[in-house]
């Protein structure tokens, strides 16, 4: 079958399309599936460039990817909440155990899978994982996100930004959001209450008195959003939370400013992927696909999702 695979770290150079791969077949708690289409995360390439090396060891050559959608062609022992013919998506990063989602087949543990949403075709399906899950996560489980507070998405033209804000505003919040100039009217068309634009505004001098930041950009942004949040006060008044996707926020800034603060490592699971295609199919989420690639232009695509500013998600039709 045909694969993208990479033999060593490094940059778009070190990715090839390779049509010899064997084959997986499904183990313990795995199901077999024809993948219909993949999506790239910022996380693929990183695992490209070797950032995460030291922890992460890939045995090379290494089938890379995560995010899915297809349909199931063959189940493993104890894989029986599945039947062949079922459209699924959900994710099979060889870290996650399965055996790397930019393939023809794959193999995936059937904890980290679920029905494909109804209202979402394959590509669409295949966009949502990662960032659904990580946008849940954070607004359903850390922030317990209610109506009429008060949030700030950073990145809302993003992968993980676009979804958080449907699912924000889905949950009766208002939102505030950071985007580049030329994404005002895509994030005002999810929802977005209040537009900045990073380059040229300073959010941390505009926003005040917020209860949660939900930040997928990380550094210096991390550090200014404590300045926009809600502080505890000694009357009981409870402080605002801050969740990061790019990294622990600093605990000497939490306790100044009387806030929680959460560095999130985003956990897929069964659960978690009905809850977001229970949200698709009641219309409330709609992922952006900017673009949509073969696998044999697998380079164009991470080209596009590095450097090409997309909206939303790139996505590879592989069937
Ligand atoms: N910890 C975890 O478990 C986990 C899980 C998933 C993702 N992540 C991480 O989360 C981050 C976001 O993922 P993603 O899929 O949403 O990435 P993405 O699709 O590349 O989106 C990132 C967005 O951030 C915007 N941006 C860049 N600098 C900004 C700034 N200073 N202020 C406001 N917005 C800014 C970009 O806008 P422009 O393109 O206009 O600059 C872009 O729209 C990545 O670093 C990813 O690795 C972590």
């Amino acid at each position: 079958m045909k694969a993208v695979q990479i033999s060593s770290y490094g940059g778009i150079e070190v990715l090839s399309v390779n049509e010899n791969v064997p084959e997986p077949k499904a183990g313990e708690g795995q199901v077999l599936v024809e993948v219909h289409a993949a999506s790239i995360n910022p996380f693929d390439w990183k695992l490209r460039q070797g950032y995460a090396k030291e922890y992460i060891k890939l045995e090379f050559p290494a089938t890379i990817g995560g995010d899915f959608s297809g349909k199931v062609v063959g189940l493993g022992e104890n894989a029986a909440d599945f039947a062949v013919g079922d459209e699924v998506y959900g994710q099979a990063a060889v870290i996650a155990g399965g055996t790397g989602a930019f393939a023809q087949k794959l193999a995936a543990p059937v904890g980290k899978i679920a029905k494909k949403p109804q209202k979402a075709d394959f590509l669409q399906a295949a966009a949502l994982p990662l960032v659904g899950q990580s946008a849940l996560q954070a607004l359903e489980t850390h922030i317990a996100l209610k109506p009429k507070q008060k949030i700030l998405i950073h990145g809302g033209a993003g992968g993980i930004g676009h979804v958080a804000i449907q699912l924000a505003k889905a949950l009766g919040a208002y939102v505030a959001t950071t985007i580049s100039a030329d994404d005002v009217d895509f994030v005002k068309e999810l929802g977005a209450d209040e537009v900045l634009d990073y380059k040229a505004e300073k959010f941390e001098e505009k926003l005040s008195e917020f209860d949660a930041v939900f930040d997928t950009v990380g550094g210096e942004v991390t550090d200014k959003s404590f300045k926009v949040l809600k502080k505890s006060l000694p009357a009981g008044r409870q402080g605002g939370v801050i969740v990061s996707m790019a990294g622990a926020p600093s605990e000497h800034l939490a306790k100044e400013y009387g806030v929680n603060a959460i560095g999130q490592n985003t956990q897929g699971d069964r659960e978690r992927l009905e809850r977001l295609a229970e949200l698709v199919d009641s219309g409330k989420i709609k992922v952006h696909i900017d673009g949509v690639f073969s696998l044999d232009e697998v380079k164009e695509a991470f080209s596009h999702q590095e450097q090409g500013h997309p909206r939303g998600k790139v996505v590879l039709k592989i069937r």
